[in-house]
């Protein structure tokens, strides 16, 4: 037996932000970042949207990127005093997220964080507010899935809360938010995408509901990503709607252990002064990965079919596999993003000697390991790794080696 859920509406197109005006309801809160959203003036017209509706609108701003458990809860606080009944989350992963964790410590302010983060453990939400998400990435997806990542700083771990009941009652889906995302912006949410599709296409979870919406990501993505970073707004447009359908699919086939690494990498050196950017970890250690799982025949054959769709020939699935894994090296390349941690600056980019220290990296990664074998994404991957072979992986991400084993 398998569920399949989405949002009850999804709005997608230029101008489908205007569908707030249509709510029913009587306080909205709209949750926003650091000021991308204020800046480019989508804010101020989410605010008219909802007021046209005949809302009264609380605004709760300045998300941090990764964000904390510390802002949920004062998101949640803020929620509490006001008493919405429409939470309306606008931007990328960052914010919406953390209005989704927020949700759940409004309508149960008894919740901890760590209830919180019990596997489809979530008791039942909208007896206080409905939710909306209007992306601004393309990208994590989060408008249309059942998951809210939060970083415990004290721990440098980023959790995934995962339940269907956090997934939005209505995504909007409109590609000129995405239209103003800077280059970089572009790259590294792109290659999420990707990543969700290539993960949920492969995961032990997958279905025939999930799979026609993996591959169609995964042929959209290809064709339109590296246009898109190099300006062609066309591509920008349809990306927006690409990783949406990527995520429709993995909410609901789950991903694998891509996700597991950069959960428990993203924030592990970041006293060594930056992050390891979500979208760029995972475009790092994607072919990695694919080399480890194509080990598993069904992975492997499911690699195959990718590739038949990709068009990029290949005589058997060994040809299929390598030709896959140079494929995403050539996208990283077009991309600007290194190969590995220790390529990977401080700004993101490739670089001779990387942010993380070879020292620290090896001192730390036992414990990264053990945390990333742990991570909610892993229970879906094709392979299960031991200790010794997700040490070895990490290491291969690190240094650009070749997976062997
Ligand atoms: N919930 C999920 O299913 C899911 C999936 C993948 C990743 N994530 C999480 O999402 C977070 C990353 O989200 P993200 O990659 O969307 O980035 P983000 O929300 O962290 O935003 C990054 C930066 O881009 C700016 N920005 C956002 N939209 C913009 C736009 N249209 N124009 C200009 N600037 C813009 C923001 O202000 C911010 O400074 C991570 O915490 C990651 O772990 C969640
Ligand atoms: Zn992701």
């Amino acid at each position: 037996m398998a569920r399949f859920t989405l949002p009850r509406d999804i709005y997608f197109g230029k101008g489908s932000l205007e569908n707030l005006k249509n709510l029913k309801g009587t306080k909205a809160v709209i949750c926003v970042g650091g000021g991308s959203m204020k800046r480019f003036g989508f804010l101020d017209r989410a605010k008219a949207y909802l007021e046209e509706a005949g809302m009264e609108v609380a605004i709760i701003e300045g998300i941090e990127s990764d964000p904390s458990v510390e802002t949920v809860m004062k998101g949640a606080q803020t929620m509490l005093e006001f008493g919405p009944d429409w939470i309306v989350a606008i931007g990328g992963g960052s914010p919406i997220d953390a209005a989704k964790a927020m949700w759940i410590k409004y309508e149960y302010p008894e919740c901890t964080f760590e209830d919180m983060c019990k596997v489809f453990g979530i008791p039942e939400l909208r007896r206080k507010a409905h939710f909306v998400a209007v992306s601004s990435t393309s990208g994590t997806a989060t408008e249309v899935t059942a998951f809210s990542i939060i970083t415990d700083y004290e721990k440098g771990i980023k959790y995934p809360i995962a339940d269907f009941e956090i997934t939005p009652d209505v995504a909007i889906v409109d590609p000129e938010l995405a239209e103003t995302m800077p280059k970089k912006l572009v790259a590294h949410t792109g290659m999420d995408a990707m990543t969700h599709a290539v993960e949920a296409y492969v995961s032990t979870a997958n279905s025939d509901y999930t799979d026609p919406l993996a591959i169609h990501a995964i042929e959209m993505i290809m064709k339109d990503l590296v246009p898109s970073y190099n300006g062609d707004m066309e591509a920008r447009d349809r990306m927006h709607n690409a990783q949406c359908l990527a995520g429709m699919a993995f909410s609901n086939a789950l991903l694998g252990i891509v996700h597991s690494m950069a959960h428990k990498t993203g924030a592990a050196f970041a006293d060594y002064g930056a992050h390891i950017i979500h979208g760029a970890a995972n475009a790092m250690y994607l072919p990695k990965v694919i080399a480890f799982n194509a080990k598993d025949p069904v992975a492997k054959k499911r690699y195959g079919v990718i590739v038949d769709y990709m068009g990029l020939g290949g005589a058997n699935d060994d040809e299929k596999v390598a030709l896959l894994i140079k494929f995403l090296r050539d996208m990283n390349d077009q991309l600007n993003i290194p190969h590995c941690i220790g390529h990977y600056g401080a700004d993101s980019y490739p670089t001779e000697q990387g942010f993380v220290p070879e020292k620290v990296f090896l001192e730390r990664l036992p414990e990264i390991a053990k945390n990333a074998i742990g991570d909610a994404c892993t229970g879906s991957n094709p392979r299960q790794p031991s200790q010794e072979e997700m040490e070895k992986l990490l290491k291969c991400c690190y240094y650009d080696t070749e997976v062997d084993f």
